[in-house]
């Protein structure tokens, strides 16, 4: 199959340029100007702008969680990413606390088996990790799974104490992979809700309340010095305050390989939404918690100096009706978490671009080609060049949506209720290719599955 794309405004995270793509079978097999070739598709991208595919690192389909399971399995929940024009998901494969890894690894590849329509890989959650565990880490990076997400968080469920962080951040180093930190005094934070609850504060409001910004900064810091010692590459997960930015701009001035990711939800809502009267506050329930308002432009400076270097979404969805209003009268009962993997690149588009806090290459980095290398799928994705997967998004810069859980271009993900009901955007993806398969055809589903695992390398190795 030879698809050839025309006319389009190409543009990679270092290039912006008029011209054409010979697409071959998965891969990009040409790029030129008013390329003379056959094909057996023509897309006509006049006034489109041709982006790599969107790479979202941090999702969570059919997760258990908060006595439930997120509500988007693979099947919608790659759907829902294709059409937003996000081509590769990271998620999470979870180990069972006192169970192997690799096990976790494999009911993972189970559920994402077969349903995926665009390629995925796995990050591994790690909840335990005792000395004679430490080899599956390397055998998991053999695997492909290259990065490993340890909790600060979450007591009792998903924590680790510092010991266990510090003996995972150096077999992680020792491998050359990469440790990624939910970072926030969990220990602390419990207290904090302990006292909270004994004073009748359950509303959704408190599970913001209790989480003060120089926890997640505390977290930061602690994670950072940790990594310093045990000389292993850190990553933070939707880091969401100032306070927690500024420890990360500390540790970089000092020469500590430490960065971090956002996500949409801090750098576009805030607390105020926890203040929505009934129990509706509990679709913004999520960890970290929405900030004050005046955290946003930081984040967006962190973004454009790149002490953050990339935009994920920490997609989790619950619905209102049933999963989240299991948390009403406690707020400690809310599963955590929130829809957005679809709406992402339009998000992030619209504010970073047709705001004017950075531009088109910028875009592209935070969007996909810094997540391409900091998770070692760099140059297979996240860019344009012969030889690279024909992961393509054909973006209209013009179109101007709102997104709306009833607005059915926004929204595809299997959730009653949308985390940006309301905003309009201004730029939209229009069609997709995943490893040279249209999927999304001028908005419209046009292959379902065919999404493949992808086996990440190591930090600082190609993927060829
Ligand atoms: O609220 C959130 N973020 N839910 C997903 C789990 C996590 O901490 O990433
Ligand atoms: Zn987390
Ligand atoms: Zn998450």
């Amino acid at each position: 199959m030879r698809t050839l794309i025309k006319n389009g405004r190409i543009v990679t995270a270092t290039d912006d340029y008029r011209g054409d793509i010979l697409v071959e079978g998965e891969k990009i097999a040409l790029i030129g100007q008013s390329l003379d070739v056959g094909a057996d598709r023509v897309i006509d991208a006049t006034d489109r702008l041709v982006i790599p595919g969107g790479i979202d690192p941090h999702t969570h389909m059919d997760m258990p969680f908060g006595g439930t399971v997120s509500a988007d399995d693979f099947e919608s929940g790659t759907q829902a990413a294709a059409f937003g024009g996000t081509t590769t998901i990271i998620d999470f494969a979870i180990q069972t606390k006192g169970s192997s890894t690799i096990e976790g690894l494999d009911t993972w590849h189970k559920k994402a088996e077969g349903k995926a329509t665009i390629d995925y890989a796995f990050h591994m959650i790690v909840t335990d990790m005792p000395e004679e565990r430490l080899p599956e880490m390397r055998q998991l990076a053999d695997e492909g799974i290259t990065s490993y997400k340890l909790f600060m968080a979450y007591p009792g469920v998903l924590y680790v104490d510092d010991g266990t962080l510090y003996r995972a951040f150096r077999q992680a180093g020792d491998n050359g992979t990469r440790i990624c930190m939910h970072a926030e005094n969990g220990i602390v934070i419990d207290e904090i809700i302990k006292e909270a609850i004994r004073d009748g504060k359950t509303d959704p409001k408190w599970h913001a309340l209790t989480r003060p910004t120089r926890m997640e900064a505390e977290g930061v810091h602690r994670a950072i010095a940790i990594a310093e010692v045990a000389k292993v590459p850190l990553y933070i997960v939707h880091l969401s305050s100032s306070d927690a930015l500024e420890e990360v701009k500390r540790g970089r001035a000092r020469g500590v390989d430490v960065t971090a990711e956002t996500c949409p939800q801090y750098l576009f809502l805030d607390q105020s939404y926890y203040e929505r009267p009934g129990f509706e506050g509990a679709k913004w329930v999520m960890t970290p918690a929405l900030r004050e308002k005046w955290n946003q432009d930081k984040l967006w400076q962190g973004l454009k100096f790149d002490d953050l270097c990339t935009v994920a979404t920490d997609h989790c969805p619950f619905c209102f009706k049933e999963q989240k209003e299991m948390g009403i009268g406690d707020f400690r009962k809310i599963p955590n978490g929130a829809p957005g993997v679809e709406n992402r690149m339009s998000l992030i588009y619209h504010g970073g671009v047709v705001e004017g806090r950075f531009d088109l290459n910028r875009f592209v980095e935070v969007t996909s080609t810094n997540a391409a290398k900091k998770f070692g799928l760099w140059p297979r994705k996240g860019t344009i060049a012969p030889g690279s997967d024909a992961d393509i998004v054909i973006f209209d810069p013009n179109r101007v949506e709102t997104i709306s859980a009833s607005n059915p271009c926004t929204h595809h993900m299997r959730v009653d209720y949308s985390t940006y009901e309301g905003f309009q955007v201004k730029g939209f993806t229009e069609s997709v290719l995943s490893r040279g398969r249209l999927v999304v055809d001028k908005g419209v589903m046009a292959k379902t599955g065919g999404g493949q695992f992808i086996k990440r390398a190591r930090c600082g190795e190609a993927l060829r």
